[in-house]
């Protein structure tokens, strides 16, 4: 009840009633290039397209008539206890979608009692993100800076008590996104100002978006990203230096010691990494394509889940993102052996409509999913699912389910 009282009336029901609808208002709000850069994904977007789509071929076995005094939606996950089995995803960019970006997110996900995951490619400084949220926060580091900047980014994150690492393995360049070469990304992004001029149609049709933008000083910092010496990277900056920044295994060293709290392996697809990220010090891996975003013609993160699970054999938890859009995704990535997902674009569009509100209506609209889900399986918390809940097809690797 409080949640519709704080709830804009443009995001309750019925103009809001699940995702996709949340969806359609981010494309509202956000000029086409900045829409496009939040829901597009690499090449032909095939990777984007099957995130999504291989959900449906997973059927619920539900039991009936069950007594189920009721619901319990809480986890453990990477040492804390969370609400609800959906943290919110690391996200570059974020302050561009709004201006608020990663403190509206991380305040929204700790009212809802869940982890925000801050990615490396922020606007605002880590210890503000912190003091957003009354929940845990994550961190999501990519090596873009280098090491002693790197470095640094974690003895921050630790001092001002992030309780997760996100080390993301699958961008050794960053991914062809047709959407935005066409649509000039990089332009949005870069200092002059002539290039720029393509955007004013788009700029005309969406004034609150760019007021947002203007008020907030225009294109962002990167305010955790601070090589010895020199200030934060920009933006623009990052494009090539993700090309040079590649991470190997052996990079874990260096990485494990400068933090010793629980850290997960983020963008693993095959048994074999999913062991080699153990061997690196692991306490999770995350099961995860970035989302359709890098390699186009990778597995559906969904049906990479089985032989992860099986691969891990309970010595870590397995997180997954890709294509979550409505609680009932979420149910049937924990009964395949999850521990909890990470959500990214469905969290995002709610930002991009309406900042906090919006990414608090996306959570509220998942958890209502993921409740009556529950109730319609006959099961009477996350903690009880498991795969005999669901059938999947014959062909995919039978995982233990253990989780
Ligand atoms: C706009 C956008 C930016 C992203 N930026 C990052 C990032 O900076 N670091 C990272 O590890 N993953 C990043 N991801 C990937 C997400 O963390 C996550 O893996 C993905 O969004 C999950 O798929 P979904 O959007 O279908 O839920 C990004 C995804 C999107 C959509």
């Amino acid at each position: 009840m409080e949640l519709a009282h704080r709830t804009p009336w443009s995001l309750r029901s019925p103009r809001v009633v699940n995702i996709a609808d949340l969806r359609q208002r981010a494309k509202r709000r956000l000029p086409r290039v900045v829409f496009n850069y939040v829901d597009g994904g690499a090449d032909d977007e095939i990777t984007l397209r099957e995130n999504c789509r291989v959900f449906e071929d997973v059927a619920f076995r539900p039991r009936q008539a069950v007594a189920t005094p009721g619901y319990d939606l809480r986890t453990q996950v990477l040492g804390s206890e969370v609400a609800l089995p959906a943290l919110l995803a690391p996200i570059g960019y974020l302050r561009l979608i709004h201006p608020g970006g990663e403190l509206e997110a991380a305040r929204a996900a700790g009212a809802a009692g869940t982890m925000f995951v801050q990615s490396t490619i922020s606007g605002h400084a880590l210890e503000k993100t912190r003091a957003a949220s009354t929940g845990p926060v994550g961190y999501q580091l990519y090596l873009v800076g280098g090491r002693a900047a790197s470095e640094a980014a974690l003895e921050r994150a630790r001092q001002a008590g992030f309780s997760a690492l996100f080390v993301t393995v699958d961008t050794p360049v960053a991914g062809f996104r047709e959407r935005d070469f066409r649509g000039g990304m990089r332009e949005l992004l870069g200092d002059r100002l002539a290039p720029k001029l393509r955007f004013l149609p788009q700029f005309f049709t969406r004034p609150r978006w760019v007021a947002g933008f203007l008020r907030d000083g225009g294109v962002p910092r990167l305010e955790n990203v601070v090589r010895p010496g020199e200030g934060p990277m920009t933006l623009v900056d990052v494009v090539g230096a993700l090309a040079r920044s590649s991470i190997t295994w052996d990079d874990f060293r260096w990485i494990r010691a400068a933090w010793p709290g629980p850290m997960v392996v983020k963008g693993v697809l095959t048994g074999d990494d999913a062991r080699r990220a153990i061997d690196a010090g692991a306490t999770a891996v995350a099961v995860s394509n970035h989302g359709g975003r890098q390699l186009d013609g990778a597995a559906a993160a969904l049906r990479a889940l089985p032989e992860v699970v099986a691969a891990v054999n309970g010595q870590a938890e397995v997180l997954i993102d890709g294509g979550i859009r409505r609680g009932s995704d979420i149910v049937k990535a924990i009964c395949l052996g999850a521990r909890a997902v990470l959500v990214g674009r469905a969290y995002v569009y709610g930002l991009a409509a309406g900042g906090h509100a919006g990414v608090a209506r996306a959570i509220e609209i998942l958890r209502a999913d993921v409740e009556r889900t529950l109730r319609l399986i006959g099961c009477p918390s996350i903690a009880a699912l498991d795969a005999s809940y669901v059938e999947a097809p014959a062909g995919w690797h039978r995982g233990s389910g253990a989780r």
